[in-house]
């Protein structure tokens, strides 16, 4: 029995005060380290685990952390060993949400509105879990989806990263705020890499950013949607203030300010490498936040593919349709958005409805189980997207663990195929899952 984020908050409450602890086989050293912000995916995993178990000292045991990148049973194991290796602030900036952290918690939750329908007696000996997307083949729906500041986390950062992803054979995405260039990245990946967009205030700079990335070689770009508002990252900025190192030696702009999005400041952020080197052309400014004739700008400024990252609802998923948008990613950016305290799995459908199937559609938030990947596949994905899960293994042992993590999510998504009798990605329908 998995429970809901709130019950499981409570449980953890109880948990800390409860003779329980001992008799699980927990310590309070154990929980108070997972707690640190009080929502890690490993304190609610920890919970499940407990809950599941009951008193059973034995399932319920604190599993001692990973030496090697080959004794992770499944990404969970990750998470603590990177938290220890990772200053508190970067710490903080990884985990974060926005306000209470509460879309976190329901990406995860919203899996377990769904449940499996496995099917028996079918000749699963050959499966072939390739995705093909725009002309392009890799071995897995799993994508590496973009994420900053990856130096951050491990000295090799996004090449770290780009050598994993060649290894597995995944699609990556590199982030405008990557501490990598997106000409070093391809040449780590050895292959195509789509470059993730944050629009710049003036466009000549934009357009420059896009010319680069096209010529370095990504054949897509998504441009990144679910923040042009702002978003309000309480734990980045807690966590933060617990760090004791001198961030101004990095952080130009010093420790991060309240009510601002995951920019730390944007005097860091010119220094990063797909933001510098550009020609100063006559500024053409943005005169507000984009709308969609940014978008129909974008388009006719390249011959990339162009995708949308953060849609979460059908009517916007029509109207990428119609502004010629190329893909959608379902996204509320890991929960780092606004606090909708809705999954992305739960926005998937109406997302899907929306393109009528016209364009592909990624989702990503939470993923974190091969069952994960197959529920949305079902739910009408053409691929999947994780974040946190391969930081984690970048910070608990470089590339082999961003490695270990993709082959865990990817065996175990193999794994559910098998079961639920299906042997091409094209085959996983409506009927393989059902409702809670
Ligand atoms: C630390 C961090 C940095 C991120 N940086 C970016 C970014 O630069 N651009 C972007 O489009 N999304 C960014 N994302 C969002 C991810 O691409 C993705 O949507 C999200 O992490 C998926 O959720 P998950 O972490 O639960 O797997 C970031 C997420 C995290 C956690």
């Amino acid at each position: 029995m998995a429970l809901d984020p709130n019950s499981r908050r409570q449980f953890l409450a109880f948990l800390a005060g409860s003779p329980l602890l001992a008799a699980a086989g927990l310590d309070h050293d154990w929980l108070a380290r997972l707690a640190g912000n009080g929502r890690s995916d490993a304190l609610l995993h920890a919970a499940d685990q407990v809950a599941t178990a009951g008193t059973h000292p034995v399932l319920a045991a604190q599993p001692p952390l990973i030496a090697r990148a080959a004794d992770a049973l499944d990404v969970f194991d990750f998470e603590p060993v990177a938290r220890q290796n990772i200053p508190v602030a970067h710490w903080g900036y990884l985990m974060t949400g926005t306000d209470d952290d509460a879309t976190i918690a329901a990406n995860r939750a919203g899996f377990d509105r769904w449940v499996l329908r496995p099917r028996r007696l079918i000749d699963v000996s050959k499966v072939d879990t390739q995705l093909s997307i725009f002309g392009s083949r890799y071995a897995s729906p799993i994508v590496v989806n973009p994420l900053g500041s990856q130096k951050g986390f491990h000295k090799d950062g996004e090449v770290a990263t780009a050598k994993a992803a060649k290894a597995r054979d995944h699609l990556m995405v590199l982030s405008t705020v990557a501490t990598t260039s997106i000409e070093d990245t391809i040449a780590a990946r050895g292959g195509p890499v789509w470059f993730q967009l944050y629009h710049q205030s003036d466009w000549s700079i934009t357009k420059q950013m896009v010319k680069r990335a096209e010529r370095a070689g990504a054949p897509a770009i998504a441009f990144t949607v679910d923040l042009l508002g702002g978003s309000n990252r309480v734990t980045m900025v807690r966590e933060a203030r617990r760090d004791t190192r001198d961030c101004i030696k990095c952080h130009l702009g010093g420790p991060p300010l309240p009510g601002v999005s995951g920019r730390v400041d944007d005097r860091d952020n010119r220094r990063k490498p797909n933001l510098v080197g550009y020609e100063k052309l006559p500024p053409q400014l943005e005169k507000g936040t984009p709308t969609w004739e940014f978008v129909d700008r974008l388009k006719q400024s390249t011959g990339m593919k162009v995708l949308l990252k953060g849609i979460v609802t059908e009517e916007d998923a029509a109207l990428a349709v119609e502004h010629g948008v190329d893909g959608l990613f379902v996204s509320n950016h890991g929960g780092r958005a606004e606090n909708s305290r809705r999954a992305t799995i739960v926005s998937l459908p109406e997302v899907v409805k929306g393109t009528a199937g016209k364009i592909p559609v990624i989702c990503d938030g939470g993923f974190r189980r091969g069952t994960d990947v197959f529920k949305a596949l079902a739910l009408g994905a053409t691929a999947a997207g994780i974040g946190r899960p391969y930081i984690w293994g970048l910070g608990a042992f470089g590339q082999e663990g961003v490695e270990a993590v993709l082959a865990i999510m990817h065996k175990e998504f193999e794994l559910t195929m098998k079961q639920s009798g299906v042997t091409a990605l094209s085959q996983i329908a409506m009927r393989h899952i059902a409702p809670a």
